[in-house]
């Protein structure tokens, strides 16, 4: 297990000299997250949770009221800080990372508020930055998300298209994202060769020092499957 930590890691320095790739997502229903488990698997990337300070609200409740309510505050002002709702603190930063994909549901057809608020402070930083966007949508269709996306990174160097995954083929995630990938060039475009290999993966939750935990931490950087996390 140690041996196999030790090339994980080894893996992770030696693509620091080529620039990182940062998965950003938020996921209310679940969708978003099941997304980002699927890209992992094909791409090398830490990834970021932006989760809303106000947990266990229901944004889906009547006619996603509460959603649609966050969505007006936020076009009714979009350049106030003040319109956008609170999320949790964010310690990731931006200056490891070359890559930043970002994968939002759709509210109304816009990018959830959730997002936004992240990107509306962060955004800036992403300048020059390869950018890429994945929304998921019931059935809409994604050209606001993509407005809000680069009202709010104005300055992304965004790959050639995004991708969209509705509920109707949501159980094909895999395959739409392999083909994306390859669409968009990811590799030519980040200059990470594609390294990665699952047998390379343990299975688990491990902390940064190869001790496997029993669940995963509510704060801090661990690795789940694999995966570095970082809440
Ligand atoms: C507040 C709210 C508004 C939504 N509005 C739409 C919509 O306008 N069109 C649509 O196709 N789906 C809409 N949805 C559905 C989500 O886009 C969809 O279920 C998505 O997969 C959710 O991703 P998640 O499971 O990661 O939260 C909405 C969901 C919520 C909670």
């Amino acid at each position: 297990m140690r041996h196999r930590l030790f090339l994980m890691l080894a893996l992770l320095v030696a693509m620091a000299a080529q620039g990182k790739t940062l998965v950003v997502y938020y996921s209310y229903t679940g969708n978003c997250e099941e997304i980002v488990t699927s890209l992992t698997e094909k791409i090398t990337a830490d990834v970021l949770e932006i989760e809303p300070v106000e947990k266990g609200l229901h944004y889906e409740a009547n006619n996603y009221a509460l959603g649609s309510q966050l969505l007006n505050a936020i076009n009714a002002a979009p350049n106030d800080a003040a319109s956008y709702p609170a999320i949790d603190p964010v310690t990731t930063s931006l200056a490891d990372y070359s890559t930043v994909i970002i994968v939002t549901p759709l509210w109304w057809s816009q990018m959830a508020a959730i997002m936004q608020t992240y990107l509306f402070n962060y955004g800036p930083q992403m300048a020059g930055k390869n950018v890429g966007l994945i929304v998921s949508s019931w059935s809409s269709g994604i050209s606001q998300v993509e407005n809000d996306c680069k009202r709010l990174v104005p300055n992304g160097n965004y790959f050639s298209k995004s991708l969209w995954i509705n509920h109707s083929n949501h159980s094909n995630r895999t395959t739409l994202i392999e083909n994306w990938l390859s669409e968009i060039n990811f590799n030519t475009v980040t200059g990470i060769a594609e390294i990665k290999a699952d047998e390379l993966k343990p299975k688990g939750i491990y902390n940064l020092s190869g001790q496997r935990l029993i669940r995963e931490p509510e704060h801090g950087v661990y690795i789940v499957d694999g995966v570095k996390k970082v809440k």
